[in-house]
Order: C-alpha cells, then structure tokens, then sequence
C-alpha cells in the first residue's frame, strides 16, 4: 500500500503515520513544511518513506507532490489530507483575513492536492481519501468561525466528492476528531482541569478512525464516538445547542479547539 499523509510532521498526521507504517507492505509518502521532523520521522519508521517538504498553500505543491509519487511508485493507494491549522479569533477581530487565511489552507490546499492527485488514486482503484475535518465542522462555537467555516466547507465538499468518486473506485471518508492533544491544539484549558480532562482524545485514536476510515472503507468517523451526538443535537435540537454553546461553559470551548500560532489573522 502507497499511503501519502500531510501534517505528518506532528500531531495527527504524525501518529498515522506512525500507524499505516504497521500495515504489511506499507511505503510512505511523508508531506509537511518542516523537513527536519519529517526525516526524524522517516529515520525511526525506517523501510520505503519518500520524503517531501511542501507549504501545500502554494500554488504548484499539488503538482510538485503529484509529479514526486508518480515517479517513485506510479501509484497511490490512500491519500490523508490531515494539514490544517486554526487561528483563534472572533468575526469581529480576525475578519476576512482570517476566514480566508483558515479556508486556504484547511479546504483550498486539501481540494487542490486531492485534484492533482485524483488521476493516479483512479488509475490505483481501488483507492481511498480521509479528508480529516472536525467535530467543529458540524458545530460552530465563538471564537473558532473561521476554522468551523472551513470545515464546515471541507465535510460539504468530501461529501459530495464521496458519490463522484465511489462508481471511480475512490473511496472517500471523514474523520471528525473533536478534542485531541497536539501541538497545534494544546487543549491546555481543557487538559489542566481534571472535570475536563476526559474530553481530551489522543492523536494515536484518530489515527486509527483514519485506517477504519480509509482502507477500512468506513465514511465518517467522530474521534470519541459520542461527538455524533454534538452533530445530531445541532440539526434536531438547535436551540437547545445554542443555548448551550452560549452559555458560561462554553468559554473554555471556544478557546480550546483553535490554536494561537502567530499567523496574519492574529496579528490583523
Ligand atoms: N487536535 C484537535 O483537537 C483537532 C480537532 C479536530 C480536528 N483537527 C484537525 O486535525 C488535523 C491535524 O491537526 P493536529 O491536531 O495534528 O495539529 P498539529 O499537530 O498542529 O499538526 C498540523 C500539521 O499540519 C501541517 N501543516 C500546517 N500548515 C501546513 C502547510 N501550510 N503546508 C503543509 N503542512 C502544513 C503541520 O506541519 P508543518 O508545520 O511542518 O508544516 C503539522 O504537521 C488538522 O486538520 C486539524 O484541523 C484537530
């Protein structure tokens, strides 16, 4: 199995890889910004890694990426798009310039590598995308609009794309994590006080909704299982969903999901 996952360099992206390089036969394609961590990572899984360093917001990294696997495999059998970010903000602060900063690069540069990439996943049929999305992706609190609009945009998006591709022989699934400990998305707040603790998932768990996900053909994924219930609350109980997400306890919601990595939408 030829698996390509970007963000492998943390995180998430990190513990898939980190996973699939389990499965028998596996040779792994790694994609992130930091090439450094990326060859640490590759060094310890050892066997067949390729390598490629890429800021999947420019313009030609699909093409590059596309280019790199043709040559080295000819094939791709499961594609993670995992990279993502969020920037902390509300509407009010952050603006347009941060809604287009998160949509970039949590739907744009996932769309644009999966459309650079989409001829060999069907000539590899049959073949998988995990799109990772999130719980926010179903429900929006203050303080996270511009990465729940992106996420919102990349479930809207990997569902349609999951009927196109399937009579292709392209499976195409969702992971929606909701709490989960990375560097990108300390959950500081949440993590710190023991009556909140227990909402704090594990990137090593969302690696393997992603292999349920992807070569085990599932189509949609919440990362703990009961984060369905946030989804369905949302569509039959909205007011009540509302009610809550407004209220006190929600403060240290709308702040933990979303990290504050310097970027121009916090500095807007
Ligand atoms: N942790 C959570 O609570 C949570 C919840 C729901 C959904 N998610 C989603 O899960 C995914 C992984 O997040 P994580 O929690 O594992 O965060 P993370 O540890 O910060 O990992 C993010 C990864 O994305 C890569 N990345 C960021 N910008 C990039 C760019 N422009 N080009 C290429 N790679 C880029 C980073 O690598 P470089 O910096 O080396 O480029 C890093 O490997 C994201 O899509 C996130 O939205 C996370």
């Amino acid at each position: 199995m030829i698996a390509l996952i970007t963000g492998a360099s943390s995180g998430i992206g990190e513990a898939t890889a980190r996973r699939l390089a389990q499965e028998p036969g596996a040779q792994l394609v790694l994609v992130a910004r930091r090439e450094d961590r990326l060859q640490a990572l590759a060094a310890q899984l050892g066997g067949d890694v390729l390598v490629l360093a890429e800021d999947l917001t420019d313009e030609g990294a699909g093409a590059r990426i596309a280019d790199a696997v043709r040559a080295r495999h000819g094939r791709l059998d499961l594609l993670v798009n995992n990279a993502g970010a969020g920037w902390r903000g509300r509407f009010a602060d952050g603006g347009t310039t941060n809604l287009r900063q998160t949509l970039e690069l949590n739907l744009f540069a996932q769309a644009a590598l999966t459309e650079a990439l989409l001829p060999l996943l069907r000539e590899s049929a049959p073949s998988a995308i995990v799109n990772v999305a999130s719980t926010s992706g179903r429900v929006a609190r203050a303080g996270a609009g511009a990465y729940s609009a992106s996420k919102f945009g990349l479930i809207g998006w990997s569902d349609a794309l999951h009927l196109e591709e399937g009579p292709h022989g392209v499976h195409v699934g969702i992971v929606n994590p909701g709490f989960v400990a990375t560097e990108g998305f300390p959950q500081a707040e949440l993590v710190a006080k023991a009556t909140t603790r227990w909402m704090v998932s594990t990137p090593e768990k969302v690696a393997a909704a992603i292999v349920q996900t992807g070569p085990g053909g599932k189509a949609e994924r919440y990362v703990p299982r009961p984060y369905a219930l946030a989804a369905i609350a949302r569509i039959l109980l909205p007011g009540l969903t509302r009610k809550v997400l407004g209220g006190d306890g929600a403060t240290a919601l709308a702040t933990t999901t979303v990290d504050n990595r310097p970027g121009p939408a916090t500095d807007a």
